[in-house]
């Protein structure tokens, strides 16, 4: 039986797994989503075309490959059907898990309601209603896409469904949906989406045990996860390896290699604590050079230095075999490059990743910075300065930096 390549970002999101994912995905069977939504996004230029994807994974771009949305997935379906009509022919090549909730529309008019009413204490959501959608499948009350193949069951179910949570809607400044509406807009999807729904668990099984090549994409990152990120400021799913097999119905004996993706330095979008974010000209010399603006949302990132604390957890909590440090060539001209390699809690030096990061500052370490590594495709022909920080990174995080990138173009990659 096969074992599944998983990819997982280590960061607050944004790390660039698109890039690897887009290069794995040339070389493997089938490419499955486990968690998240369309508040994930990455853009892959191939020629003159440019596609953006959200939900459907990037083995779409590879004519030979197939694509699996899990059950540990939510899905906008008006959302995904736009997404779809980027490409042709996808029967027979992309399967979604019956078992996937659905986001609905009323999903991000309560996500943005919420956000609203938090004020100064809003999340800053992608606003497309991701943690409303997991809120309802964990309340169980939630609706999957395969209630689209028995209109009776999902019209019942539709139906209780207002009856409890019409005054919600009230409560929260919602309009609420038209029942009648909402069920002819799910018929329409319907039609569209049923060739696709299935058992994809049974297809999972199947596929391990043929053999197949399978790469596992997640989404967001470690620090967003619902568990092991700065809570409350996270997205609502379990974004971390052990997410790959509640969402796709693995076991961990059918994870292989953990490839950890992470920058070179941090960014965050949204509020929450980063302890080694930089407020001056630095971060803004991070934002400039690294284009660090949301793919989904357009918002300015917030740009910090590396943290190695949060990176040591990130890698023990994903069972990392090697991290790809991705945008090194974005601290090319910095005279020094910094790291945080401790935090600073109630006066103490703490070495993990506490229970609230919001008390914590960063204890930094300086390393001397360098000119250029823009396309490197050698580790050999860094600067000296650059390898020595990798290799430092290395040291503090206890993992080795298999795959670093020099650029966005597929080939300034450096393989180790
Ligand atoms: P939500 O996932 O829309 O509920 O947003 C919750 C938090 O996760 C916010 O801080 C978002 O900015 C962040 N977030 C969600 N998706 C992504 C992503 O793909 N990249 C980076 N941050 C994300």
């Amino acid at each position: 039986m096969s074992k599944a390549d998983l990819i997982v970002g280590l960061q607050w999101g944004d790390e660039g797994k698109g890039k690897i994912v887009d290069h794995m995905a040339q070389t493997h069977d089938y490419v499955c989503r486990f968690a998240g939504g369309h508040n994930a996004g990455h853009t892959i230029v191939i020629g003159d075309k440019k596609y953006a994807l959200h939900l459907i994974p990037s083995g779409v771009l590879n004519p030979k490959a197939k694509n699996v949305v899990g059950n540990g997935v939510v899905l906008s379906p008006v959302d995904f059907i736009k997404e779809m009509q980027q490409f042709d022919n996808l029967e027979g090549r992309l399967f979604l898990s019956d078992k996937a909730h659905m986001l609905l529309p009323y999903h991000a008019l309560i996500d943005q309601a919420k956000e609203r009413m938090k004020g100064d204490k809003a999340i800053g959501t992608t606003g497309k209603g991701i943690g409303p959608a997991y809120g309802d499948k964990v309340a169980r009350v939630g609706h999957r896409l395969g209630e689209l193949l028995d209109p009776a069951k999902m019209t019942e179910k539709i139906v209780s469904f207002f009856e409890m949570n019409k005054p919600l809607f009230d409560a929260m400044g919602v309009d609420a949906p038209i029942e009648a509406d909402l069920l002819a807009e799910l018929e329409g999807y319907k039609k569209i989406l049923e060739p696709f729904i299935c058992d994809t668990t049974q297809l999972m099984w199947k596929i391990m045990d043929e053999e197949k090549k399978i790469l596992l994409e997640g989404a967001q990152g470690t620090m967003l996860d619902i568990d092991h990120g700065t809570y409350p400021y996270v997205t609502s799913s379990s974004t971390v390896s052990a997410g790959a097999c509640a969402g796709l119905g693995l076991n961990p004996k059918d994870i292989g290699k953990v490839t950890g993706i992470a920058k070179a330095y941090c960014t965050r979008v949204g509020n929450g604590p980063f302890p080694s974010e930089d407020f001056g000209a630095e971060g803004d010399k991070l934002r400039e050079n690294g284009h660090e603006f949301g793919t989904t949302t357009g918002r300015p990132r917030r740009c910090g230095w590396f943290d190695a604390v949060a990176m040591r957890h990130a890698v023990r909590v994903n069972g990392v075999d090697q991290v790809a440090l991705m945008k090194l060539d974005v601290l090319d001209g910095f005279e020094e490059v910094k790291v945080c390699v401790a935090y600073e809690v109630d006066g103490k030096e703490v070495n993990y990743v506490p229970y609230d990061l919001e008390d914590a500052t960063a204890i930094y370490k300086s390393f001397p910075g360098w000119d250029k590594t823009e396309g490197v495709r050698a580790f050999d022909e860094l600067p000296e300065t650059a390898k020595s920080y990798i290799e430092a990174l290395e040291a503090m995080i206890g993992t080795k930096m298999g795959i670093i990138s020099t650029s966005p173009e597929r080939e300034d990659t450096i393989i180790r």
